[in-house]
């Protein structure tokens, strides 16, 4: 294991196909952090990394990393109705954990892995990759430091044609990096859940799904989510009293933009409004792959014993707002208030 002396961090990463890869390449570019096993179902997918990985031990079997005293961590990538118990297994055996987005697909298998995360005294991270994206750090920055002034509500657009899945709907696939977002950034968690959505493609799986979210100091948020649309948008907008922004991650420069607009009082005449249109602001934001400070962030807490930016509570958070979607879609888009709220 690692430790003082300059021993390297050891991971096994678990899942091969469409994402792990990725973060196999970030994890084995970090100094001091050794991609040690590569585990996939798949032989062919094991084969098509092990090339890139010559010192990497592959098998087809979680246990055999389970077993293996000298690993540290292991990162799973595998389809998302596994996530949960495949993680609370991995905290069992005094492994490190980082399981990809979302945690699990129902609150009760979230609160089983914090609750395995705390009697092993293990990391438990959940990739949640935008609260890593250096924009969405300082879209956070911008709304602590009240520079927006009080917020007023919050809209994303998640849309593309693709990629189309079985296994999740576009609420889960999709709404779970703009859910955390929102959370991240409003620090709170909602009263009000309330989705619509249709499946067209696939019966049962819906391909576009509209959100509503009441937080309880008044923001509003809207989510509209879909893999089904001619358009390829990434965007958040933040409306605050002051100021508003947009992050939108499909522009190369100014992903992250500040509209000096909003309405200030006519104190010319009492009780009127006028519209304030003044700068438009583009800071710089570094110019770092999010999945790469996710993976630094992630090797830290394992080297440091730190509680990691999105750890299992705030992975159950999510999971708690999309089960009441969830629940709200499959009841024809009824209002639901999220149960009492995580601790922590
Ligand atoms: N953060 C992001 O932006 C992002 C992007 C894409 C995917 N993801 C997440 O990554 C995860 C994987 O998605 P994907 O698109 O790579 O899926 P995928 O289907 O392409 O790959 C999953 C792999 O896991 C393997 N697998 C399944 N169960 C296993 C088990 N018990 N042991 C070992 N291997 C097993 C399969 O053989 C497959 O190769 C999902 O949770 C998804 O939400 C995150």
């Amino acid at each position: 294991m690692s430790g003082a002396g300059g021993e390297p961090t050891r991971v096994g990463v678990v899942g091969l196909g469409y994402w792990g890869p990725n973060l196999a390449r970030n994890l084995g570019s970090i100094s001091g952090c050794e991609v040690a096993w590569l585990c996939d179902a798949s032989e062919q997918a094991r084969e098509r990394l092990a090339p890139s990985f010559p010192n990497a031990r592959l098998t087809g079997s979680l246990d055999d990393l389970l077993a293996d005293a000298a690993l540290d961590a292991v990162v799973l990538a595998t389809p998302v109705p596994s996530h949960a118990e495949l993680a609370s297994a991995v905290l069992a055996a005094d492994k490190h954990c980082f399981v990809e987005k979302p945690l699990a697909t129902t609150a009760a298998d979230a609160e089983r892995a914090v609750a395995a995360a705390q009697a092993s005294g293990r990391v438990l991270m959940v990739g949640h990759l935008l609260e890593y994206h250096p924009a969405v750090t300082r879209l956070k920055e911008l709304v602590d430091g009240d520079e927006l002034g009080d917020l007023f509500y919050i809209y994303g657009n998640r849309l593309n044609l693709g990629k189309l899945r079985a296994d999740e709907n576009a609420l889960w696939s999709l709404g779970a990096h703009d859910v955390s977002v929102a959370l991240h950034l409003i620090g709170e968690e909602p009263v009000e859940c309330t989705a619509q959505g249709a499946s067209f493609v696939r019966e049962g799986v819906q391909d576009v799904v509209f959100c509503y979210l009441r937080f309880p100091s008044g923001v509003v948020a809207h989510l509209h989510l879909s893999w089904l649309d001619p358009h390829k948008e990434r965007r958040v907008t933040v409306v605050g009293a002051r100021r508003m922004a947009t992050f939108d991650d499909m522009l190369i420069e100014g992903k992250l933009t500040i509209y000096d607009k909003g309405f200030d009082e006519d104190t010319r005449s009492w009780g009127e409004y006028i519209a304030r249109s003044g700068d438009t602001f583009s800071p710089r934001i570094p110019n770092v792959e999010p999945l790469r400070v996710e993976c630094e962030h992630f090797i830290e807490c394992v080297r440091t014993g730190a509680r990691p930016r999105s750890d299992g509570r705030s992975g159950l958070r999510v999971v708690r707002v999309l089960e009441q979607l969830q629940h709200s879609l499959d009841t024809g888009g009824r209002a639901t208030a999220a149960v009492a709220p995580a601790a922590g």
